[in-house]
């Protein structure tokens, strides 16, 4: 049985924290704590080159809290849905990560691919 990513309780509620399920020495996906429900997105944006996007270490939101944004242009994107409402790369979507929650523990729902890093020498645009 494969080790839980975090308990429920280690995200604090209207907060996001990120995971390196893979321990590949960076933070490949992120959940976001709404309540009781979880949200699960890979930290890729489709913006640019599947470019990392918190801001600072577990910060994948909004100061609001209310959207999660890319801190690299500051694209936003709902919470539940990953659509982004904002920013360059509006109406695309983040890539959804499916969670499990089994007595307060949060696990991976489905098998997880490395992370991609970004391309270098592409023009920025
Ligand atoms: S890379 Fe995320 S907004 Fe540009």
């Amino acid at each position: 049985m494969t080790a839980p990513l975090a308990q429920v309780a280690d995200i604090e509620d209207g907060h996001s924290k990120g995971f390196d399920p893979l321990g590949e020495g960076r933070d490949t996906m992120f959940i976001v704590r709404r309540g009781e429900a979880l949200f699960g997105w890979r930290n890729a944006c489709p913006h640019y080159d599947h470019a990392r996007m918190a801001w600072k270490k577990d910060e994948f939101l909004t100061g609001d809290r209310a959207r999660i944004v890319c801190g690299a242009h500051g694209a936003q994107f709902e919470i539940d849905t990953g659509l982004c409402v904002l920013g360059p790369c509006l109406g695309d979507r983040l890539t959804a990560v499916a969670l499990e929650v089994r007595d307060g523990a949060i696990f991976l729902a489905a098998p997880y691919a490395p992370g991609l890093r970004p391309r270098m020498g592409r023009a920025h645009h």
